[in-house]
């Protein structure tokens, strides 16, 4: 028999509650960044710092450009208009995913098309992307989810096949690569997210990747009223209805240092995500998300994984191995616990998107997914080992 877990009065995997590291960190030459920039009076409009970051930030992922905004829907709603999408127009997006995905296509006018996900990757199920597709489609918006890159290789084929624009939503997976290629360099354009919990974070911030000179022209216009990154002084095409969504230099200074700490970061992530999924290789009812097909560098933003029902007795539940863990001293949640369609922020009348059949969705988001936060592999890997100990431990007693 295997041993009692700790809810039923065993010894606990954690004597002490596993206490995660604070997120986000805070770097001494940051400090002194955010003064230099205070004094220097440059708060914004395109400092030192942003102009940095508009070559670093998109020479780190593979593209030519890159252009900072206010957030990371910002950057999705001005990818799209760039890309000439609007009222009319149909943009496919993944069942499971923040609302944001969503939300950007309808600012552009344009209706959502809701596809369900692969069961291992969480990601955009290409097969469900071709069944969605009608003359009225113009782009896919695939999101590289949690800890995943979506299947690029096969979204490229489609989006060849059918002349469609592929946007992709990297607000999870800053410095992920899929086949060595940085994402945000796969499609027309990447969006990334610097809001609180991200990976590279200033409290808010978005940014737009593109290798395409035009594009990358369209988006500055449309989120800096106009104004030019490379023509200035000139009007902008009279398609583009500009809006200000400018970034700060404060954010551009902190950013800018987190940049030159994250290959660092994600090394300790993916050698952590080693030790813990070694530790649960054998373990009954649970699987480790998929982190691509091709994916040669996992970002691993929520370490996630899902649950196996037909390994687990029959009865068990989610919240039951939750309980159970946080009996061991740590914690797993259910992520966001509902597709984006579902979600209590997503008021849109059912007339106004597309909601093909998504059932992989619905399950994983209702019942298989256990997620953790983004610290979970900054810890010691003393404390990951033990964390996949735990999850061994506490999956055991609900296996069959
Ligand atoms: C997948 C995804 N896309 C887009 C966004 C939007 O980013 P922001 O919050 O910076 O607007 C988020 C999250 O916050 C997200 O998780």
């Amino acid at each position: 028999m295997f041993e009692e877990s700790a809810i039923q009065r065993g010894e606990k995997v954690f004597s002490e509650p596993l206490v995660l590291p604070k997120w986000p960190h805070c770097h001494r030459e940051t400090e002194a960044k955010l003064i230099e920039v205070y004094r220097s009076l440059k708060w914004g409009m395109r400092g030192k710092y942003e102009q940095l970051l508009e070559k670093e930030f998109a020479a780190y992922h593979g593209t030519e450009y890159c252009v900072w905004m206010a957030n990371g829907t910002t950057t999705l709603e001005c990818a799209l208009l760039a890309l000439g999408i609007g009222a009319g127009d149909e943009v496919i997006i993944p069942g499971l995913t923040w609302i944001a995905t969503g939300t950007a296509v309808l600012y552009t006018g344009a209706t959502p098309v809701i596809v369900d996900i692969e069961p291992d990757t969480l990601c955009i199920d290409p097969e469900r992307i071709e069944e969605a597709i009608t003359p009225r489609t113009k782009a896919i918006i695939p999101v590289h989810l949690f800890s995943a890159v979506a299947d690029m290789d096969r979204i490229a084929k489609i989006a060849e096949k059918y002349n469609l624009f592929v946007v992709e939503d990297c607000a999870h997976a800053h410095g992920a690569q899929w086949d060595g290629k940085g994402v945000g360099s796969l499609g027309d354009v990447g969006s990334f997210s610097f809001q609180m919990t991200k990976l590279m974070t200033a409290g808010e911030g978005g940014a737009c990747t593109t290798s395409d000179k035009r594009l990358a022209e369209r988006i500055f216009r449309l989120s800096h009223i106009g104004n030019s990154n490379f023509n200035p002084g000139t009007m902008p095409e009279s398609d583009l209805l500009c809006r200000n969504y400018r970034f700060t230099e404060f954010q551009a200074a902190i950013i800018y240092d987190q940049l030159q700490y994250l290959g660092e970061e994600m090394e300790k992530r993916i050698a952590n995500a080693g030790i813990l999924e070694q530790g649960i290789k054998n373990t009954p009812g649970i699987t480790v998300q998929n982190h691509g097909r091709k994916t040669t560098r996992p970002a691993i933003y929520f370490p996630t994984f899902l649950l196996k029902p037909e390994e687990l007795r029959p009865g068990t539940s989610r919240k039951d191995i939750f309980k159970a863990l946080e009996a061991e001293g740590m914690w797993l949640g259910e992520a966001w616990g509902c597709p984006m369609y579902k979600s209590l922020m997503w008021n849109i009348p059912e007339d106004k998107f597309v909601k093909m059949d998504t059932p992989v969705s619905e399950d994983a988001a209702y019942n298989r997914i256990m997620a953790s936060s983004n610290t979970l592999y900054l810890c010691e890997p003393e404390q990951v080992k033990k964390a996949a100990e735990a999850i061994d431990k506490v999956m055991r007693n609900y296996a069959v």
